[in-house]
């Protein structure tokens, strides 16, 4: 049995790694992974194939910028050539990216049975890009893998149980990754040294669209993360889009900006970081994980378990939200000890369910 695995973009990656994994462990399932080339930056797409072991991709489309209706249409074209050469068995998509809505309509287009892994999970604002694939792709998709009682709920309310499509909840595949690399990753020198010498310190990312094709609300944002820099060191790996929006506005910047880093390095400030402040979707999780308490810098947020156990604030891009949430959160005692993300066993739940409902069509 053949399976065809899209990825395209960073966090897609790191999800991959886990399910790869699990998938090669039986012998009877074939992995081709097609790599859209959504992100292409060394640091934002190679770096995780070699640290992580993730197979090489067999086929690089090579698709990345222009508009969201341009590169999403031509990576549909170009992974409907591919599963019409190689004619897997079933297309496996993960997340709410582009590449996942290309992959999951070309799988569907030619009567491939489609996978989707992390279905269910709705922020409910329709503007943002990531809302309108994940809804597109859980609707056609066949076996739907949820990571959280939340994402099933969703799809019952949005009528799923009416449809073909099976419902299974596997619990997070991020949470594997971060159970399995927090013992067997290294994080560079660099990296190591700037925790120690930055020490107590705030790792925050921002590349959510919302936030960067706002400039108003990037300044926000930017002013927020100066002000708290003068009480507490802010660390932000800093995404390529945003840096290009910072750099055209000369939007000010007090604090310490670095390059996109690998997952070892990720994991690693992670885990040394007093507070989290981020716009990421995959990050609420990984501070969880770990133990830290998370600022979101959006209005909304797929992961609403986080919020409604005091885990996680909401602040928008508003600066005195922002600074009254790191008041807040930086010294908060939480309680991290509770099951939300299932048992770190997902890449294999997901599996065993591809193999119990898709593969014995
Ligand atoms: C995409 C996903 C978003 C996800 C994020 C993970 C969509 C609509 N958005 O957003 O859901 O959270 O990935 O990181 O699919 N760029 C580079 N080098 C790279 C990658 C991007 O320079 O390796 C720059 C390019 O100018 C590109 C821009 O960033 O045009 C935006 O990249 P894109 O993949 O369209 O969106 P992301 O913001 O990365
Ligand atoms: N990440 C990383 N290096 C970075 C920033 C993020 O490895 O410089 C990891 C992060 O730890 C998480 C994943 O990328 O595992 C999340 O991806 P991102 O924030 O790009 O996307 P989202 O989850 O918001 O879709």
């Amino acid at each position: 049995m053949k399976i065809a695995t899209i990825v395209g973009a960073r966090p897609q990656f790191i999800k991959a790694a886990a399910v790869s994994r699990e998938l090669s462990n039986h012998s009877e399932l074939k992995e081709i992974i097609i790599h859209t080339g959504q992100h292409f930056d060394q640091n934002m797409s190679d770096i995780f194939f070699n640290e992580m072991q993730i197979p090489q991709p067999h086929y690089q489309l090579a698709v990345s910028g222009g508009s969201h209706g341009k590169s999403t249409g031509r990576m549909l074209e170009k992974i409907e050539e591919v599963l019409l050469l190689e004619k897997p068995d079933a297309v496996l998509v993960y997340g709410d990216t582009n590449s996942t809505l290309a992959g999951a309509l070309a799988a569907k287009k030619i009567h491939i049975p489609l996978v989707h892994v992390e279905a269910g999970l709705r922020s409910f604002n329709m503007r943002m890009p990531e809302e309108l694939n994940r809804i597109l792709t859980d609707r056609i998709s066949d076996l739907l893998c949820c990571p959280t009682d939340e994402a099933v709920k969703n799809l019952e309310k949005e009528g799923f149980n009416n449809f073909a499509s099976h419902i299974r909840k596997t619990g997070d595949v991020m949470y594997d990754v971060a159970l399995f690399y927090q013992s067997n990753s290294t994080p560079s020198t660099q990296i190591q040294e700037l925790c120690e010498e930055s020490s107590p310190f705030i790792l925050a990312t921002i590349h959510r669209a919302e936030n960067t094709d706002n400039i108003e609300n990037l300044q926000s944002i930017f002013e927020a993360f100066n002000e708290i820099n003068t009480q507490t060191s802010v660390i932000l790996p800093l995404h390529p889009r945003t840096r290009k929006i910072v750099e055209q506005n000369d939007i000010p910047v007090s604090f310490k900006l670095i390059d996109p880093v690998g997952y070892f390095d990720m994991i690693h400030l992670i885990q040394k970081a007093a507070l989290v402040m981020t716009d990421s979707g995959g990050l609420q999780k990984e501070a969880f994980f770990f133990k830290k308490n998370c600022v979101t810098l959006r209005e909304q947020t797929e992961w609403t378990e986080l919020v409604e156990n005091g885990l996680n604030v909401l602040t928008g891009a508003d600066k005195s939200k922002i600074l009254s949430a790191y008041k807040h959160m930086l010294h908060k005692s939480s309680n991290f000890d509770i099951n939300l993300y299932g048992k770190g066993n997902a890449s294999a739940q997901i599996v065993k369910a591809i193999q119990q409902t898709i593969l014995s069509y």
